[in-house]
């Protein structure tokens, strides 16, 4: 059986747990998490049935599939923490803007298989677009596996690095502004007091 990691279960971890758990493309007792605070990741065990670590080093030693799903100023410091516990073939995701594929290798000091993948919150409800930028060393079935998942939760998009942060504005920057501003008509419509909420 894979087993699949997550370092970091705030937004973005917690929702890509829960849809992957919740649309069945992992099952809950492949998955171990951990959190900065223990607290989060306690919380989503609670709520999917995945397995909360308190220690990050334990949920990469045990992790063939790894997401790291951290703020951008905290990858570094976990990598740095987690390197030695990583399996040799281990498959790393960072969801992470701004860290590049470069720094990713750089930082495991290794050939670890790396993959850049940008979620939206959208996925949460199963639609729009998780972009995806290769490293140099995946294999073909890792582009198999990875494909499949997001294609479970959204569509997944195949790009590059250069073209991620215009992709980026356009898939999750996007659909929130709609949003932002959809909200703002309906906010509007009630104050002129046409409709109550
Ligand atoms: N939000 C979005 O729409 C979006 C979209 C695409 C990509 N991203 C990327 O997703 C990443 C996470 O964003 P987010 O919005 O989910 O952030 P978030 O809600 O602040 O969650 C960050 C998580 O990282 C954990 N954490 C921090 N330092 C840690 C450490 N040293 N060891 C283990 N866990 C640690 C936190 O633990 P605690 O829970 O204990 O505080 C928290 O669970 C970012 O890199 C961002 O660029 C975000």
């Amino acid at each position: 059986m894979t087993r699949y990691g997550f370092i970091g279960t705030g937004s973005m971890g917690e929702m890509l747990i829960s849809q992957f758990t919740r649309t069945g493309c992992i099952a809950p007792a492949a998955i171990s998490a951990s959190s900065k605070s223990g607290t989060s990741a306690l919380a989503v065990a609670k709520k999917t049935g995945i397995t909360a670590k308190n220690e990050n080093r334990s949920v990469a030693a045990n992790s063939d599939v790894l997401f790291l799903c951290v703020k951008p100023l905290e990858v570094q410091g976990v990598i740095r923490e987690i390197r030695s516990d990583l399996k040799p073939d281990i498959l790393l995701i960072s969801i992470a803007a701004c860290v590049s594929l470069e720094d990713l290798a750089a930082w495991t000091g290794s050939n670890a298989r790396c993959v850049r993948i940008i979620p939206s919150v959208t996925a949460l409800q199963n639609s729009g677009v998780s972009l995806v930028v290769w490293g140099r060393n995946v294999h073909p079935s890792d582009k198999i596996l990875v494909l499949d998942l997001f294609n479970r939760i959204g569509t997944a998009v195949e790009t590059d690095e250069e073209s991620l942060e215009v992709c980026t504005n356009l898939t999750s920057c996007g659909p929130a502004l709609i949003a932002a501003m959809m909200s703002e008509f309906g906010s509007a419509v009630v104050r002129s007091g046409t409709i109550r909420p």
